[in-house]
């Protein structure tokens, strides 16, 4: 399976933050926002990784993070030349993808999951999305199910949402989700939703939505509160618990995409900070 991560978008909502610096470069706590779905990919298993932005933002993260090798992976990016929908992921990324599964993760989504639940979504034949419960599902994709969790209903931004399922930025599909995506019309706000490419895989019966239960987190950076609230609840979790949430280096070296070695070259030059010492540490355990 293939991971695409979507950086895209003017971030006009967090302006005039990311007036001049991409959204998803942003720091959460001890990191920069990308490590984060970053390594919701790596803990899927997955390793070969497209990273998708502006043309404006794109070197930066080439900067960050290279072509992948250090971290036993295979990076590879693409602009976006305009931001015109999430489902124009799987077209910009039709030959990377080329005869594979992909999985889709937003580069402002951050999730904490067990690594059970994203591995076992390698093997999707089909669509496999998630609900989530939120307080505001307005925001954001929304999911109806019945009392037996069918999916009744999937909506893009619902005035009135008929759940408090939110639909989060993380997506695995089989190979056909290119031929799909390419078929998609542009909706009202003039975006290849990735909505509709989901209501695709439900009309043909193959979309599975599993629940994301309680004990899991997925936080939210679109609006200023929200940002200063992931950032928040990563501090906590990681002072209290000693363990990072979003360590790419870390997931790296877990799921054996590099070894002792490799971590601890890694880990020296970031020693000063802290987060080298993490590594260090993790290396030895
Ligand atoms: C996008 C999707 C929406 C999804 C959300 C998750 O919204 O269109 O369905 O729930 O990401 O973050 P956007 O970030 O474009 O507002």
């Amino acid at each position: 399976m293939k991971g695409i991560i979507l950086a895209g978008g003017s971030g006009t909502r967090l302006h005039p933050l990311t007036l001049a610096m991409s959204k998803q470069m942003m720091p959460i706590y001890d990191k920069p926002m990308i490590y984060y779905p970053l390594s919701t990919l790596l803990y899927s298993g997955i390793n070969e990784i497209l990273i998708i932005s502006t043309p404006h933002d794109l070197p930066l993260f080439e900067k960050l993070l290279g072509d992948g090798s250090r971290l036993g992976c295979k990076f590879e990016y693409k602009a976006q030349e305009v931001p015109n929908g999430l489902a124009q992921a799987f077209v910009l990324g039709e030959q990377f993808i080329g005869k594979d599964k992909v999985c889709l993760v937003l580069g402002d989504n951050i999730f904490q999951i067990k690594i059970n639940t994203l591995t076992s979504c390698k093997e999707v034949e089909g669509g496999i999305i998630f609900g989530y419960h939120v307080n505001d599902p307005e925001r954001y994709g929304v999911v109806k199910y019945d009392e037996d969790f069918k999916v009744l209903s999937i909506e893009e931004k619902p005035t009135n949402p008929k759940s408090n399922y939110a639909i989060p930025g993380l997506y695995y599909y089989d190979n056909s989700v290119i031929e799909i995506a390419k078929n998609i019309k542009p909706s009202a706000r003039g975006e290849h939703e990735i909505t509709d490419v989901n209501k695709e895989y439900l009309r043909r019966g193959e979309l599975d939505v599993r629940l994301l239960g309680r004990g899991t987190a997925w936080l939210d950076t679109g609006t200023f509160q929200s940002l200063m609230q992931a950032n928040q609840y990563v501090q906590v979790v990681e002072e209290r618990q000693g363990r990072k949430i979003g360590c790419i280096e870390e997931a790296a070296f877990k799921m054996g995409y590099i070894n002792k070695v490799q971590l601890l070259e890694i880990a020296e030059p970031l020693r000063k900070s802290g987060y080298g010492e993490y590594l260090v540490k993790l290396a030895n355990s």
